[in-house]
């Protein structure tokens, strides 16, 4: 397995997910219903499949050799843009959510806070996929050993296997498809 690869074919998944973000955040502004159902297939997705299933991936094997391995760069790269980054999108989703919540109790200001929260994360994203794609992959493929991606390559595989099984790939990929059907 090319680690990489996969990694790159997931991040184009998630900025699929992004464009069903903004079109229903686009929806919340241009109608007076929130379709509660929807935002929390999106929320489920980004947390499950973006976070855990991806993220989940750079953040145990991928950057961690990376720290170990590759000296002072990798180590400001990985702590202080990527691992940031992850956070602030955790941040986001969380703000989304409480958001989405009082906008059900009856808090109709709190609308520009959904989209707000939601739109932020795509751009976040869209800025982290891309820069992962052209510098900190690229940057991993020239600083780390063959040995070393042969470890990360065996890691990934086992990491993809164990989530198979759980049907992470299959369920996320077919929400996405549900909502691309509906908003695009
Ligand atoms: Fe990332
Ligand atoms: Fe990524």
């Amino acid at each position: 397995m090319d680690s990489i690869k996969l990694m790159v074919e997931e991040h184009k998944y998630i900025k699929r997910m992004l464009v069903v973000v903004r079109k229903a955040s686009i929806k919340v502004m241009q109608e007076d219903n929130i379709n509660y159902e929807d935002f929390e297939k999106i929320i489920s997705f980004v947390r499950n499949y973006a976070d855990a299933h991806h993220h989940g991936k750079e953040e145990k094997i991928l950057f961690t050799r990376m720290v170990a391995e590759m000296g002072d760069i990798a180590d400001i790269v990985v702590k202080h843009g990527m691992l940031v980054e992850h956070d602030l999108g955790r941040l986001f989703i969380r703000d989304l959510e409480e958001a989405l919540a009082r906008v059900k109790n009856g808090d109709e200001d709190s609308k520009v806070d959904v989209i707000a929260n939601a739109i932020s994360y795509t751009h976040l994203l869209t800025r982290h996929i891309d820069k992962e794609d052209k510098v900190t992959y690229p940057f991993a493929q020239r600083g780390l050993s063959k040995a070393s991606f042969d470890k990360i390559d065996e890691e990934c595989e086992k990491y993809e296997a164990e989530n198979e099984k759980k049907k992470i790939q299959a369920t996320y990929i077919a929400l996405l498809e549900e909502l691309e059907n509906k908003y695009l």
